[in-house]
């Protein structure tokens, strides 16, 4: 079996570091959901489409940005990650946005801080 995928099978939470690159994710990133995303393993076909097999684990997905906030209508890394998490069956996920950095770092990083010590209250 892949090791990724192993790594994902056997964990209960998964934290996800993304950048935003060019208003999506980074192109290594996009190798490891290539790498992740497998019929048979990760999700399965069946008479009522593709089915996710990843169901029960929580993501959380922390996305560094320049410029672009996320939920914005040029923010396309957090709609992919919720899709395709969801393809494979992780529906429980959480945002963190480190957003700005371009601009006052210390700003940007209180603010993903703060989100940060919400998720662990
Ligand atoms: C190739 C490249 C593309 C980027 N594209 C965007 C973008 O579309 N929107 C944005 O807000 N920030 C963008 N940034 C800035 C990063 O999102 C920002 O620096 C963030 O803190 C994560 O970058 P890092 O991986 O260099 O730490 C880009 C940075 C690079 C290097």
């Amino acid at each position: 079996m892949i090791q990724e995928i192993k790594e994902i099978k056997d964990a209960d939470t998964l934290v996800i570091g993304v950048s935003m690159y060019n208003f999506g994710i980074p192109a290594s990133l996009k190798g490891l959901v290539d790498l992740v995303c497998r019929a048979g393993h990760t999700f399965q076909y069946t008479e009522k489409g593709p089915v996710g097999l990843m169901e029960g684990k929580r993501a959380i997905v922390v996305i560094a940005s320049g410029g672009v906030p996320l939920g914005s209508p040029m923010d396309h890394a957090s709609t992919y990650m919720t899709t395709m998490l969801g393809f494979i069956g992780i529906t429980d996920v959480t945002f963190v946005a480190a957003q700005g950095t371009a601009g006052d770092l210390d700003v940007a990083l209180k603010g993903a801080q703060t989100q940060i010590d919400a998720i662990a209250a």
